[in-house]
């Protein structure tokens, strides 16, 4: 059997770092939204197995293609970990599983791009085996793959606490178009929370504010709202992020922040032409820059308690 699915990136809208657990993870309270801009993953699933990564754990687990050439094919790349995860935690055996990802997502972007490459996995195994997991074993199984797994395997617009895998459903991000863009350089993820000092954080999202203007479908309310307490923290000499963020003001942005851990920046705006004005501005610069839009929750089969 062969399916596909996408996988789609995520934006964080507003992102504060509350504590440092003892488990050395970070306490998160974070509005995550869906967007547009997606891989696709396709799994060829056949019932016996070869003599592929997870062979010997009774399934044989095959990379045939993992987007791009600097990305592993091995138990390093996060669809593998899924697919081994969810065999694990289900007890199945005796499957081979062929997996190809088409990567559209920037790497290393703090758009979550692997954190949904994984959940997608988890999905389509979810649907191609029959399991019918359930949305708290879902959420389980997506943790031990990746903080943002949970949020990935769901979508929508959603509030993430913990590591950000307590999650509560908000109201749907009213339509807008989202410029996404990304400089050429990265962040590693923990070396950015290894920078931040929660006692030192001087100013938090308003993360309330943000809720009610979802539920008030106001998208300037929104926008003018997107805050990242990560920004603050940031090494010296990055200056292309606030660069894009005045590229995407100066060009009508209703509002403009860098999502997760970086260093991917993006605008909120109401008009389509002034966003892709904005995008083919910031192209010129940023190779790696997209139009999107806000993505509703994910449609696929789980039991919901
Ligand atoms: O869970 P994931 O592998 O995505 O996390 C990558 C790294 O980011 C972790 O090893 C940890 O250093 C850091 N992290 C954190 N707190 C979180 C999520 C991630 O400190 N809530």
């Amino acid at each position: 059997m062969i399916e596909t699915g996408l996988a789609y990136a995520k934006i964080n809208i507003s992102l504060d770092i509350i504590s440092k657990m003892d488990n050395g993870y970070h306490n998160l309270k974070t509005i995550m939204q869906s967007v547009s801009l997606c891989d696709e993953i396709t799994i060829e699933c056949n019932s016996g197995t070869g003599s592929g990564i997870g062979g010997s754990s009774g399934n044989d687990v095959r990379v045939v293609d993992a987007g791009r050439s600097f990305l592993p094919n091995d138990e390093r790349n996060i669809v593998v970990k899924a697919a081994k995860a969810f065999f694990t935690y289900t007890g199945i055996t005796g499957y081979s599983l062929k997996i190809s990802v088409k990567k559209n997502i920037p790497v290393c972007a703090g758009l979550g791009g692997g954190s949904a490459d994984g959940a997608c996995v988890l999905r389509l195994l979810n649907n191609i085996l029959g399991t019918n997991l359930d949305r708290d074993t879902m959420i389980k199984l997506g943790s031990t793959v990746g903080s943002d797994v949970p949020f990935c395997i769901f979508g929508g617009t959603m509030l993430g606490e913990g590591r950000g895998e307590i999650l509560s459903e908000l109201s749907p991000m009213p339509s807008c178009y989202i410029v996404i863009c990304k400089p050429l350089f990265n962040f590693s993820t923990p070396e950015l929370f290894k920078r931040i000092n929660c006692k030192k954080i001087k100013i938090r999202p308003d993360t309330d504010g943000i809720i009610t203007a979802l539920s008030g479908n106001n998208i300037q309310g929104v926008a003018r709202r997107l805050y990242n307490v990560f920004e603050d923290f940031l090494p010296r000499g990055k200056s292309d992020i606030e660069e894009i963020k005045y590229k995407l003001l100066d060009n009508d942005a209703l509002g403009a922040v860098m999502t997760g851990s970086g260093p991917t920046v993006l605008g909120v705006f109401d008009d389509k032409s002034q966003a892709l004005r904005a995008c083919d501005e910031l192209k010129k610069d940023y190779e790696e820059t997209y139009l999107s839009e806000p993505v509703g929750k994910i449609n696929f089969t789980y039991r919901s308690i």
